[in-house]
């Protein structure tokens, strides 16, 4: 099979072939999705497959409209309304409990499912014509960073999907944040751009993080792990004072390269120049910054020969307590 590298102007193409029960990875504001259409049990098992995904991960199933969310749903939990009516389209994943128009495969047998409306035109117009909800995990070989450009999901992918649809790189760089609706609270997770504080100024009431070190992990993959470059990761310490920051990581690119080893550094413009071998800008190294070039950085540094990634860690609060979540996913710190 070669895959199609198909353009905004191909949309009914892409739809026909996800209709038709074949993959196409797309754009949304987040990262790349892989679709399949979610009605279809053996498309959806064709997903796990060709991600070598365990089939004990749910996917998110993507729709056009809160009307075709429902469709889904057994029961509209507390809060759904206000969450969507402020959030979807947008990167926000809801956790409700599914009714039997989902198979099973879906939602690795659980009797809840993910739901989200992306925010990209395109995406939207391409579910719209499609008009069945997409099942669709980030568009990367599993364990790999998810992919941001359609040229990255052409690298993981090619050849073991129909189609890639490519519409340009993604805005926001990072997952949705994913909300359990169904338990007594609602509960975070997995952290991402619509914060914490962010949702809980629409419930008005107070919104939890799951227990990550739980036997039994609420989202199944959060147990897994993820994102990671083929290079090794260090994470060099966040603190409020640039200027250590600064001298804590040419410390580190120095030992690195000292020892013999082909040092990429990932950090915003200011930390440039440490000695080290390559260079990835984050470039002025908001949060938002970070969450934007971080996958694309270690892509990027992987195919450049690193041997080690350094990358200096910033606060943990609001989307940077998402950043940072994928960063020490990815790697470990220094
Ligand atoms: O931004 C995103 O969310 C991207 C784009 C493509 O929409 N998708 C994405 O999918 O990141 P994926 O499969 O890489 O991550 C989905 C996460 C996993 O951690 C999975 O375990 C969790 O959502 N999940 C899915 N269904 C669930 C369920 N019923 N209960 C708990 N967690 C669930
Ligand atoms: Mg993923």
């Amino acid at each position: 099979m070669t895959t199609r590298i198909l353009h905004t102007a191909d949309l009914a193409i892409a739809a026909d072939l996800l209709r038709q029960g074949e993959l196409v990875a797309f754009p949304t504001e987040t990262v790349y999705g892989l679709g399949a259409n979610a009605l279809n049990e053996a498309a959806v098992r064709r997903v796990y497959e060709v991600k070598g995904r365990p089939t004990d991960n749910p996917m998110i199933v993507h729709v056009h409209s809160c009307q075709q969310a429902r469709e889904l749903m057994q029961v509209v939990p507390d809060f759904f309304s206000e969450l969507t009516n402020e959030f979807w389209p947008g990167p926000l994943t809801l956790i409700v409990k599914h009714n039997a128009a989902v198979p099973d495969v879906v939602t690795a047998g659980l009797d809840t499912v993910a739901l989200r409306i992306p925010d990209l035109r395109v995406t939207r117009d391409l579910l719209r014509l499609a008009n069945i909800p997409l099942a669709a995990p980030s568009a990367n070989i599993s364990g790999r960073p998810s992919p941001t450009t359609a040229e990255q999901v052409f690298n993981d992918l090619n050849g073991r999907i129909s189609a890639v649809l490519d519409g340009g790189p993604c805005p926001l760089g990072i997952e949705s944040t994913v909300l359990d609706l169904t338990s007594a609270e609602p509960t975070i997770l997995r952290p991402g751009t619509v914060t914490r504080e962010d949702l809980e100024d629409v419930t008005q009431s107070r919104v939890y993080f799951a227990e990550t070190n739980s036997d039994r992990p609420l989202s199944p993959g959060m147990k897994y792990r993820h994102y990671a470059p083929r290079a090794e990761l260090k994470i060099i310490p966040w603190n409020d004072l640039v200027e250590s920051m600064l001298r804590d990581t040419c410390t580190a690119v120095r030992q690195h390269v000292e020892a013999g080893r082909r040092v990429g550094l990932m950090a915003p413009d200011s930390f440039r120049g440490c000695g080290e071998t390559h260079w990835y800008s984050l470039g002025a190294g908001l949060a938002v910054d970070y969450a934007r070039l971080l996958y694309a950085g270690m892509r990027e540094l992987d195919e450049a020969g690193a041997e080690v990634i350094l990358c200096p860690g910033i606060e943990a609060e609001g989307i940077g307590l998402a950043v940072m979540n994928r960063l020490l996913k990815a790697g470990e710190i220094q």
